[in-house]
């Protein structure tokens, strides 16, 4: 039975939901779900902008079939072919044999690795324009969000824009589509944040390309492929965009995250949280990155202004969890933080100088410390120390 909800008078969401896949991409934990948007224009021509993942195929199917109540379907423009969107393609294929796609030039190669079987693609390039009939629609490449086929689809119409991963977020819709129908920035904001994040936060660069296009564009709707739809607050999101493409901190406060394995630098962490709060930083929030996924941990990492990371020695190197951490700051490009740094180790405490070697290689980072290093447990010595770090911080957050 269908289940589709009206964007505008003539364009409907016909994507639909998934709560039991556990792993986005089969690696990034998504406890409340997500959601696959796609969206049918019913104009003289119907035009099916992206497709849905293989797992809610056959609730996207219905929903189509609903829309098009007997009319045919004339177009499908595929923004973006990772499978999460493209995986039905060759379905609607089958059963709308007479369909022509509409995309770019990369998308078509896509189209062939993934083997999918249609001569009727149409490739179009930058600010090549449409007609369906009323509505008249722009193609504007998006290259690496997220991937280098990828384009958004601008409606002048009426100024849908189609965003392809652009403003996208974790998350099943639950029968709420639009932004304004739920408490966004505290119901669904993390996830939006944990999704770009760890989804497009390598390609910043790219992100600020598109948003510089965006901004020329009367956008009256943003619809992205994950998550809510926009049509209003633009400000609201186009800002947290630009901060996070930028890598411009969200807020001014200090993400501790400790390695520990037997509760010392557990307790590091603990004392530099609460010297924080009572020099007046509240702002402070502590993660344990063995029973903390990383995607979260990267999310807070793009979130705060500071970072402190505590790490126990291990073959002589950083705690795996950690130096797992630390390469997926350096490989999604984070970068204008400010870092500390403290180490454990019973003998050979090499955390320290890796951590510190690690954090010098991401842009524009200032360590706020040399390393500071503790052996098995905080001597009077290192708890001083501790207490001068969080003054350091703290001088710095001024
Ligand atoms: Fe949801 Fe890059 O795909």
């Amino acid at each position: 039975m269908h289940c589709v909800r009206k964007v505008t008078d003539d364009l409907y969401w016909v994507g639909a939901n998934d709560k039991r896949l556990n792993l986005f991409e089969n690696i990034h934990p998504i406890p409340r779900g997500t959601s696959y948007n796609s969206y049918l224009l019913m104009d003289e021509q119907t035009v099916l902008f992206d497709t849905a993942d293989w797992s809610v195929c056959r609730q996207f199917l219905d929903n189509i079939e609903y829309v098009l109540d007997g009319k045919k379907l004339d177009y499908m423009v595929i923004n973006h072919m990772e499978p999460d969107h493209g995986a039905s393609i060759e379905e609607i294929l089958l059963r709308y044999p007479d369909v022509k796609i509409i995309c770019s030039v990369k998308a078509a190669d896509f189209m062939r690795q993934f083997r999918f079987h249609t001569d009727n693609v149409e490739t179009v390039k930058e600010g090549d324009v449409k007609s369906f009939g009323k509505h008249q629609v722009t193609f504007v490449m998006a290259p690496m969000v997220h991937w280098p086929e990828a384009m958004v689809s601008f409606d002048t119409t009426n100024g849908v824009l189609f965003a392809a991963d652009a403003f996208g977020s974790f998350g099943s819709l639950d029968g709420k589509l639009f932004a304004d129908e739920v408490n966004f920035d505290r119901d669904w904001l993390d996830d939006a944040r944990r999704y770009y994040t760890n989804i497009v936060g390598k390609f910043g660069a790219n992100v600020q390309n598109l948003l510089k296009k965006a901004a020329g564009l009367d956008i009256k709707y943003i619809c992205p492929l994950h998550g809510p739809v926009w049509r209003q607050d633009f400000d609201y999101i186009l800002d947290k965009y630009n901060k996070w493409s930028t890598y411009t901190p969200e807020e001014k406060g200090v993400m501790i995250a400790y390695a520990s394995m037997y509760g010392n630098t557990e307790a590091a962490a603990n004392i530099l949280a609460t010297k924080l709060c009572e020099k007046g930083i509240a702002n402070v929030a502590l993660y344990d990155v063995s029973c903390t996924h990383v995607s979260y941990l990267i999310a807070e990492a793009f979130k705060y202004s500071h970072l402190a990371l505590f790490s126990v020695t291990y073959n002589l190197n950083v705690f795996p969890v950690m130096a797992n951490f630390l390469e997926d700051m350096a490989a999604l490009n984070l970068q204008n933080r400010t870092v500390a740094t403290v180490c454990n180790g019973t003998w050979a405490p090499q955390a320290g100088p890796k951590m510190i070697e690690a954090v010098s290689k991401m842009k524009n980072t200032t360590l706020l410390n040399e390393g500071l290093t503790v052996a098995s447990s905080l001597n009077e010595d290192t708890y001083a120390q501790l207490e001068q770090l969080a003054d350091t911080i703290a001088e710095s957050l001024q």
